[in-house]
């Protein structure tokens, strides 16, 4: 795992952005997994900054949303499809049509669930997967103790999760109670995850997942099992790790022909 310790949300923001940027200029028509939330939206700016300089050419990249909320209508402005068009198609430019999001409205939430799996493979699977953390550790919406090998499926949102997300909605009794979310091994199967967060709120988890044992009580743990997983995090969200010196000098000292 790599983790990268950086001054600030817009350095985070930019190196993880070329983390993304990468992977797209490698393959033209890169298929990239799309997690919403707070902790993107830099990296989501700082794309759309470099499609519209001419810098970046996204017009053949796929996308695919972490998660969705039960039962929000598609266009109910908090639900993941509506909060993916307006902070990454539209700003991107990107293909509304090469868009997935799991349907959270389906009247068969297990059917819709194995439709978005099979619709990932059907894409060739996800190059680079964008990743939030939440402050209780999960990734997407693999809450505490969801199986490390889980697939796309339905999941109750912990208290903690929706008292975090009440901040989009009126309260936490707006925030829906279930969503349906890639599982933890489907995250895993990303050829390359890219993990952001920021704040001393994030600390905690951050330090679970980069050095914590790999456990489903801490679902981003199971990043330690991924061969091409990288952490960006700012100096409040690096504030519990305990080698903070050597990601430091890690990063440092990284060599330019290791960069790629
Ligand atoms: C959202 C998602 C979640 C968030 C996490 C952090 O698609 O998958 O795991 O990344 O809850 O949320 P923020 O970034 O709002 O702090």
């Amino acid at each position: 795992m790599e983790v990268v310790v950086l001054a600030d949300a817009d350095e985070v923001a930019r190196v993880a952005a070329s983390r993304v940027a990468a992977a797209i200029r490698r393959r033209r028509d890169a298929v990239v997994g799309l997690a919403t939330g707070s902790s993107p939206l830099g990296i989501y700016a700082t794309l759309a900054r470099w499609v519209a300089g001419g810098e970046l050419d996204v017009r053949a990249v796929t996308g695919f949303a972490l998660d969705e909320y039960v039962g929000l209508p598609a266009e109910h402005p908090q639900s993941y499809a509506s909060v993916i068009r307006r902070t990454v198609t539209a700003p991107l430019h990107l293909d509304p049509a090469r868009l997935h999001v799991p349907d959270g409205r389906a009247a068969d939430l297990r059917a819709a669930a194995e439709a978005y799996e099979r619709a990932i493979r059907d894409a060739g699977g996800i190059d680079v997967q964008i990743l939030g953390i939440g402050a209780n550790g999960h990734i997407g919406f693999n809450e505490p103790t969801s199986s490390l090998a889980s697939r796309t499926r339905v999941k109750t949102l912990a208290p903690r999760t929706r008292a975090d997300n009440a901040r989009f909605f009126g309260s936490s009794d707006e925030v829906p109670t279930h969503c349906l979310t890639q599982g933890l091994g489907t995250i895993l199967e990303a050829r390359e995850l890219v993990l952001v967060a920021q704040g001393e709120a994030k600390a905690d988890a951050v330090a679970a997942a980069v050095e914590g044992p790999l456990s489903s009580m801490c679902p981003a743990s199971v990043l330690q099992l991924h061969p091409r997983a990288g952490v960006y995090v700012d100096e409040a969200a690096a504030s519990r790790l305990r080698l903070v010196d050597y990601y430091r000098h890690t990063w440092a000292h990284k060599p330019e022909w290791q960069r790629g």
